[in-house]
């Protein structure tokens, strides 16, 4: 006799669903938007088929036409850049008058902004770039604490302009503190931190910085983010993170480091975040081939793949059409 017919319970759909594990939610779903200066504009992002460049208007335009949607993850195209990414903390940035318009039209939306030097510098790099104090060595390198001092600035003129949580994803050390005690000085306290804590520098990213205009100019970005041959040191980035203050930590890119949320998840008590990548994204899209069903049947289980792990968020570029399916 056969003793555990498991086929028994995956006989009928109506089984398999009544004793499934896994579920994804819509309120797990964070929906990225990239926002740029014009009006009446939806640009389709060449790398990222399905995904948009958006002006202001289009944007509140296309968020009110995505039903259940709860939190937005913002990244600003800004019309100019320079050394020290100064438009990134403008009163009058893209970001901060995205976050403005958006939260006077949508308040309950939860919304967090990217706070990163990349996209608003000319150089591409996460920070300030500065020649090495070692006299033998004429190479330039990134600056972590003059750094600081400019996320810091970032994430107050988003706290400014209403948003929810800010997200820095620079991977400089002591970024949470320095912004956690900038808005707390400045009054600021409710508004969050959703730390990129173990962000690894990874070639899936590829797509994503031909979107943002954000490729380095020299180097590449291996002296900030992390080795992906490594998984303690994510545990002690996020430990980090937490112990300087951030509410939710995010492990990135989500799909080649299901160990990394999965150990995360059980260590942690922290929500944790999962942001499944650019080059995560087209792989599914070249996969399917412009064959809708199969996009949709690839996309579920690579989501449903994040959720097992641990993730409790997930951001993803499938996010108003999982919103769709789900419904
Ligand atoms: C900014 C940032 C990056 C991504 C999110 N925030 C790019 C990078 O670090 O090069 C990547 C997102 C994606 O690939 O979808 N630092």
């Amino acid at each position: 006799m056969q003793v555990a017919r498991l086929r028994r319970l995956r006989q009928r759909v109506n089984l398999r669903d009544w004793i499934s594990q896994t579920r994804l939610d819509p309120k797990d779903v964070i929906l990225p938007y990239f926002v740029t200066e014009g009006r009446n504009a939806k640009k389709e992002i060449k790398s990222m088929p399905g995904v948009y460049h958006f002006s202001i208007d289009s944007l509140l335009k296309d968020i009110s036409g995505a039903k259940e949607i709860r939190s937005i993850l913002l990244f600003g195209i800004p019309e100019t850049k320079d050394k020290q990414g100064s438009p990134a903390y403008r009163d009058d940035g893209i970001v901060q008058k995205a976050v403005k318009a958006i939260k006077t039209e949508f308040r309950k939306l939860i919304v967090i902004t990217d706070v990163c030097l990349c996209g608003y510098t000319t150089h591409g790099h996460c920070g300030i770039i500065r020649k090495s104090k070692v006299k033998s060595q004429k190479s330039k390198i990134i600056d972590n604490d003059e750094t600081l001092k400019v996320l810091a600035n970032i994430a107050l003129s988003h706290a400014e302009a209403g948003v929810d949580f800010v997200a820095p994803s620079a991977m400089m050390d002591g970024q949470v503190r320095a912004i956690r005690e900038m808005l707390d000085k400045n009054g600021f306290d409710d508004t969050g931190i959703m730390a990129y804590s173990a962000k690894y520098a990874s070639s899936f990213y590829g797509p994503f910085r031909e979107a943002l205009d954000s490729r380095p100019q020299f180097g590449d970005r291996k002296s900030y983010q992390m080795d992906y041959r490594n998984s303690n040191e994510a545990l002690r980035e996020i430990k980090q993170d937490i112990d300087e203050g951030a509410d939710i930590v995010m492990v990135k890119p989500a799909l080649a480091y299901l160990d990394i949320i999965y150990r995360a998840k059980q260590k942690f008590a922290v929500p944790i975040a999962a942001y499944n990548v650019s080059g995560e994204y087209s792989m599914i899209k070249k996969l399917a081939g412009g064959d809708k069903a199969r996009e949709k049947e690839l996309a579920l289980e690579v989501l449903a793949s994040i959720k097992r792990a641990g993730a409790d968020l997930i951001i993803s570029y499938f996010g108003k059409e999982v919103l769709r399916w789900l419904a």
